[in-house]
């Protein structure tokens, strides 16, 4: 039987961090066995945000799909690939921007969000608002079942289910309508307690980040700040420490949850304790890492590879799509 097809993928905006782990990799590097796995680096979406910074897109893609790789990604059953480079998803979002209003994208809150994080104000990018429906064609163009992300990319697969519904609809029910699937984990917070992890909020853990950058960006970690000497008794509940050990030190959590509400651990020592088991968990991440680091070109060949499959992918959409609409006027 034919493998289900997952979509998924990240805007190369800089090196992935924990949050993106956390939130949508491990979920990705799960499922490549049960699934056929497309992962996206989508360079057109992180300019929505960054349009006059295309210069940097070389780097970030390729430090993506490193991450991606050194993560456990296999290019053997993912494919990885450029979104900028697969012509027909920029088609779909043409085609679908007419089943979409302007007043959906308005009242999309992950748009709001971060339309507040990037200042816009009165002078949001047309791009920016729309971008949604160019992540629909991201998730359509191959026609994916499932879509792992994290929970903030809700209302995207929601937006994507209802231009899919429309298109089916009104032309021919050509496209498949995907399902999230959202990581068990809750989202990662910041170091400084913001509720997001970001490169943009300098409050990040990157997973290439080497060990003695862990440690320092721990120690500037936010604790219990009603705690002063470590004797006194403390919440862990409203400690980002305390938070990273039950996502990755879930075994030790228990007893450091006791141990700070007794007084009878420091943060110090409980900041170190959380040092190494980060420096545990990323020193494979890392190893595997530095073997594509000293070979790029290997990743390259893998994106081209990847992006040649996409391609085909998403000529075969184009073909139902035009058919569906009518618009197949001769073969091509
Ligand atoms: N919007 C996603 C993010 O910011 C990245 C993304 C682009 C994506 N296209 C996608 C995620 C398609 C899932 C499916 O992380
Ligand atoms: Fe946080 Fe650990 Fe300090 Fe408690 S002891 S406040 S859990 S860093």
């Amino acid at each position: 039987m034919e493998k289900k097809r997952i979509l998924t993928g990240d805007r190369p905006t800089g090196p992935l961090h924990l949050g993106h782990y956390v939130g949508s990799v491990a979920n990705r590097v799960k499922l490549q066995d049960e699934y056929d796995a497309f992962v996206i680096m989508a360079d057109i979406q992180m300019l929505t945000t960054h349009f006059e910074h295309p210069e940097k897109l070389h780097q970030d893609v390729l430090n993506v799909a490193m991450d991606n790789l050194a993560c456990g990604l296999d290019p053997a059953k993912a494919t990885l690939f450029i979104q900028s480079m697969v012509p027909q998803i920029a088609e779909l979002t043409v085609i679908y921007s007419n089943l979409v209003t302007v007043q959906q994208l308005s009242h999309n809150p992950t748009i709001k969000t971060e339309a507040a994080q990037y200042n816009f104000g009165e002078s949001m990018p047309l791009g920016f608002l729309s971008y949604p429906v160019s992540q629909a064609a991201d998730i359509t163009f191959c026609r994916a079942h499932l879509v792992p992300v994290g929970e903030d990319q809700l209302p995207h697969i929601e937006q994507t289910r209802k231009i899919v519904r429309k298109f089916n609809a009104t032309y021919a029910p050509v496209l498949v309508e995907p399902d999230a699937k959202v990581s068990e984990v809750p989202r990662l917070v910041g170091l400084d307690g913001n509720t997001k992890m970001s490169k943009s909020l300098g409050n990040a853990i990157f997973l290439s980040d080497p060990p003695e950058e862990v440690k320092r960006k721990v120690s500037t970690a936010l604790t219990d700040p009603a705690r002063i000497h470590p004797t006194d008794k403390g919440h862990p509940d409203v400690c980002v420490v305390y938070a990273y050990h039950k996502v990755f030190n879930p075994e030790g959590a228990a007893d450091i949850e006791q141990r700070c509400k007794a007084g009878t651990i420091g943060c110090v020592p409980c900041k170190k304790l959380l040092v190494d088991v980060l420096n545990r968990f990323l020193a494979p991440i890392r190893e595997r890492r530095a073997v594509y680091e000293k070979d790029p070109d290997s990743v390259w060949d893998i994106l081209n590879k990847g992006t040649a499959r996409a391609y085909e992918e998403g000529a075969a959409t184009m073909a139902l799509v035009r058919e569906a609409m009518k618009i197949a006027y001769f073969p091509q």
